[in-house]
């Protein structure tokens, strides 16, 4: 969603501006800006479509700022234009804001600044803010600070804001309540925005704002409060990020290094927590809690999209090793709902951003009704790791691609760890099956890298379908889940119309698609369900279906029956999503490229959803 970076220090605002949103651009956006104090005096500069393009019309002009707001917005009110772009400027044109989030109570206050005479720009909330702000200060006659912390008690919604004014070249304002805001901190400079990865490579030294805090850059020193006025101490952290990790390294694409990342962010959410040769399982975040889970009667996950799959990947495997009753919601219905709450149950939080509006509500929702909330999240620090009583990082690393792979990975590797911990301590399964499920956890990383010797196979497949117009994915048991992960991959970046479904389901609605024009993805690995899901080949194939098949190494039976079979490496039952997850991934990616699209930021999308 919208991307804030700004700068305040001794180099050249502009262009470091400029970089940090390209870094951000991975969250989604429809237009970009910055405003910039040069020479006293304050300039936005906005354009609509990508960062690029405002870049190339600020190439002819000699800025020198030494201070600067700049934003990626993703429309929400007004339509994406070079208008509602941010920055926005005051009535007085004397401040600027960017804004990430939604000013729910915008148009009761715009009403009141129209009557006082103000002229609005944009369509958007944002602008009314920054006419709100300006209004209180000089109404009051107050410094800018105390405006908007003043203007703040009056907004109701989300928001992580900037606010600069070209009479104080001096300050930068910032503010955060739903929206994330990190400070780096650094040698008399300080940065400002959405993520670390703008940041990274000037300071490892950063700052998280909470809900509620104002943070103020006034004469190269940084002071924080709450909007209630009380001071707080500054909590400088030490990011973990490598710059890296945020580069390419040499692929076309963020997303298909990030396929080729998960033999070692799988190995990377196990580390320091599983060791097969000394039978030890232990999730630090975890420790004082795993009781409780053990005790509990009723685990419900909330999610949203992957993140939503992995807690269907997840119910299975709690229900199965440590046979708890497991609900799997969608946040954003969850949230809305009357949901029933109990004080012993836990909510499993699940999102790879630790951001997504709708997660984070349930799990305040959750909370207020007595729930123990855990927190499975990637990016550390985030809102929902912080606004979680317990939880465990997945340590993928930074995840670019719009369209989520290796967080799926990490968050099921992490939740099949808390599953099997769960069972170990509960009694549910043997010794013998404990120490079996750890070994085999650790030939995942080897067994994820030899599906990749299949990718040229994949390759040819992807050019095969490439204008495929529908997909059907079906898989049974801890496959299911699988096929919704393939089909929503899928539609996500190439933009054909896929679905999944359980393979059993078919006879009911979606078997009236199947023709020689029909893709249908099986999952069809050796488990417990193989017998069945032959019989669903078989049925697709009396229509004339075209099937591909994820099948187990060494499956002589499939291949007699199908068109095209992928095979990967046997593996536990229970650990079957994290390989017949792969092939998948790779398939989407390649007809995506095929297709010319834009693999790592597909239209209308944003990797972060920060709005409800
Ligand atoms: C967006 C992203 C998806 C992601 C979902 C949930 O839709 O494009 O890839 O699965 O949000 O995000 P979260 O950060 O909570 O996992």
């Amino acid at each position: 969603m919208c991307g804030i970076v700004a700068y305040i220090g001794n180099r050249e605002a502009c262009p470091l501006i400029i970089k940090g949103l390209k870094r951000l651009e991975y969250r989604g956006y429809d237009s970009s800006g910055v405003a910039l104090i040069e020479d006293s005096e304050l300039n936005i500069y906005k354009k609509k479509g990508k960062v690029s393009d405002l870049e190339s019309q600020l190439t002819d002009k000699n800025l020198n700022a030494k201070i600067g707001i700049g934003h990626t917005r993703w429309a929400t009110h007004g339509e994406p234009n070079d208008v509602n772009a941010h920055p926005h400027f005051s009535n007085d044109r004397k401040l600027a804001i960017i804004h990430n989030g939604i000013i729910e109570n915008y148009a009761a206050i715009k009403q009141n600044l129209i009557q006082k005479g103000h002229v609005f720009q944009s369509a958007t909330d944002t602008e009314v803010l920054i006419h709100f702000i300006e209004d209180i200060q000089k109404e009051t006659g107050t410094s800018l600070e105390e405006a908007v912390r003043l203007a703040l008690l009056e907004v109701v919604g989300a928001y992580a804001i900037v606010v600069m004014s070209v009479d104080f070249p001096d300050q930068l304002i910032a503010a955060r309540k739903g929206s994330p805001l990190v400070i780096g901190v650094g040698k008399d400079e300080f940065f400002f925005a959405s993520d670390a990865t703008p940041i990274i490579e000037y300071t490892k030294d950063v700052v998280y704002l909470d809900d509620y805090e104002v943070a103020v850059v006034r004469d190269g020193k940084l002071s924080i409060q709450n909007l209630d006025n009380t001071q707080k101490v500054p909590y400088i952290q030490k990011l973990e990020m490598e710059l890296e990790t945020i580069e390419k390294g040499g692929y076309d694409h963020f997303m298909i290094k990030e396929i080729f990342e998960q033999p070692r962010s799988i190995a990377d959410s196990m580390r320091g927590r599983v060791r097969a040769d000394e039978a030890h399982l232990q999730l630090g975040g975890l420790a004082n809690y795993i009781d409780k889970l053990a005790a509990s009667e009723r685990i419900v996950i909330v999610g949203c999209g992957t993140s939503w799959h992995a807690g269907l990947v997840a119910e299975y495997l709690f229900e199965e090793l440590a046979r708890i009753n497991v609900e799997v919601e969608y946040a954003s219905e969850f949230r809305y709902r009357n949901p029933v709450i109990k004080e012993n149950d836990i909510v499993i939080a699940i999102s790879q951003s630790g951001e997504t509006a709708d997660t984070l509500a349930a799990i305040e929702l959750a909370k207020s009704k007595g729930a123990t909330i855990f927190g499975v999240c990637n990016v550390v620090g985030s809102s929902i790791a912080r606004a979680s009583h317990a939880g465990a990082y997945t340590h993928a690393g930074p995840e670019i691609g719009v369209a989520s792979t290796k967080a799926f990975t990490a968050q099921v590797t992490v939740l099949t760890l808390i599953a099997i911990a769960t069972a170990k301590r509960k009694g549910t399964i043997s010794e013998e099956t404990y120490r079996q499920l750890l070994v085999e956890l650790e030939t995942i990383p080897a067994k994820v890298e030899q599906v990749f010797e299949n990718a040229a196979k994949i390759k040819e497949i992807a050019f095969i379908f490439t204008y495929a117009r529908n997909f059907i994915y079906l898989g049974r048991g801890l496959n299911f889940p699988v096929a919704l992960e393939g089909a929503l991959k899928l539609k996500e970046i190439s933009y054909i119309h896929a679905e999944g479904y359980p393979a059993a389901e078919m006879k009911h609605g979606p078997i009236a698609l199947i023709d020689e024009d029909m893709p249908v993805v099986f999952l069809a690995t050796k488990d417990s369900s193989y017998e069945k899901i032959v019989s669903n080949i078989q049925e697709v194939k009396a229509r004339k279906g075209r099937v591909i098949a994820i099948v187990t190494e060494g499956d002589t039976l499939i291949p007699t029956m199908v068109d095209f079979v992928i095979e990967v490496p046997k593996v536990h039952e229970i650990l079957t999503p994290l390989v017949s997850v792969i092939p998948l991934q790779l398939l989407s990616y390649y007809i995506a490229v095929m297709r010319g699209r834009n693999v790592d930021q597909p239209r209308n999308l944003a990797k972060s959803v920060t709005v409800e």
